[in-house]
């Protein structure tokens, strides 16, 4: 229990996102594995694999006790697939006992909420490149996640139950500032509400905008809602600042609605985001 909540702390600790340039000099002079840099990091004691979870924002470790696996050339071709998640590897028994690891599993250990999701046994056996694949893609999520039909299952899946979006064309102008400043109030709230990125410019996102009855002349826009009641909200915005995000997420949490009609259709099931 201590050695979990210390462990959190720490995660707290780490400003998120990426991979801190020079905990990822560190590992790249730890490694002895692979010269191909693209490939897992080899991650040969236990402070050389607690350092690379708690510095990537998502780490996929391949824990092998038998290299000779089919799942693990799979394992490497995803390495080169997902540039912007952290791939690592380990055999080491020491590692291995450390995460619990009886058998050979790849596990994803995600920042944003601090969770930890495992492929083993029968499942890790029947693997292929395309369900693991997706398993990463559904499971990536970030400080802001990208909304798409496979990150939306993992954000359901989340034991996060609040979500807030942030509906802008990722074309205008205000894009990058808003989303600097957006990323900044994620943190207020990490492990609390998980902080979605919608784009409008997107055709197939038209979906999410209607389910919260937002018209095109109110966006850029916030809408938050909670999964266990369907409870939502929206604010009309201009740009982003760290304030009104954060005085609109103060208020949902009190209790506080800013619209009247804000209780969703009954029958429109969450499918349908
Ligand atoms: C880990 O893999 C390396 C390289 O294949 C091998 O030399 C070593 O014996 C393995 N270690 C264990 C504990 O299996
Ligand atoms: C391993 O299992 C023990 C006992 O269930 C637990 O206390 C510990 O936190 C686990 N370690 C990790 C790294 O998950």
């Amino acid at each position: 229990m201590e050695a979990a909540r210390c462990r959190y702390l720490i995660l707290l600790l780490i400003t998120a996102c990426r991979l801190i340039p020079e905990v990822a000099a560190d590992i790249e002079e730890v490694s002895d594995g692979p010269s191909d840099t693209q490939g897992p990091i080899w991650l040969t004691d236990v402070p050389a694999a607690v350092d690379f979870i708690a510095a990537s924002e998502i780490a996929v470790i391949g824990f092998f006790q038998d290299l000779e696996r089919p799942v693990v050339s799979i394992f490497h071709s995803m390495a080169q697939h997902f540039q912007d998640v952290f791939f690592g590897m380990s055999n080491s028994s020491e590692v291995l006992a450390h995460y619990n690891i009886t058998s050979n599993t790849i596990c994803l250990f995600r920042l944003v909420d601090n969770e930890q999701l495992r492929i083993e046994g029968e499942d890790l056996e029947n693997m292929d490149t395309s369900k693991l694949s997706r398993f990463i893609e559904t499971n990536s999520l970030r400080l802001v996640t990208e909304y798409s039909p496979m990150t939306v299952l993992g954000l359901f899946n989340s034991m996060i139950e609040r979500h807030l979006l942030l509906v802008m064309n990722k074309a205008s102008a205000e894009y990058e500032e808003s989303m600097s400043r957006y990323r900044q109030a994620a943190e207020l709230f990490q492990g609390e509400i998980l902080f979605v990125f919608v784009d409008s410019g997107k055709r197939e996102n038209g979906k999410v905008i209607s389910y919260f009855k937002l018209k095109e002349s109110q966006l850029p826009a916030l809408a938050i809602y909670q999964t266990l009641d369907d409870k939502w909200d929206t604010l009309s915005i201009t740009e982003v600042t760290v304030e009104q995000v954060k005085g609109f997420c103060d208020g949902f949490l009190q209790g506080r609605l800013l619209r009247e009609d804000h209780k969703s259709e009954e029958n429109t099931p969450k499918e349908e985001l």
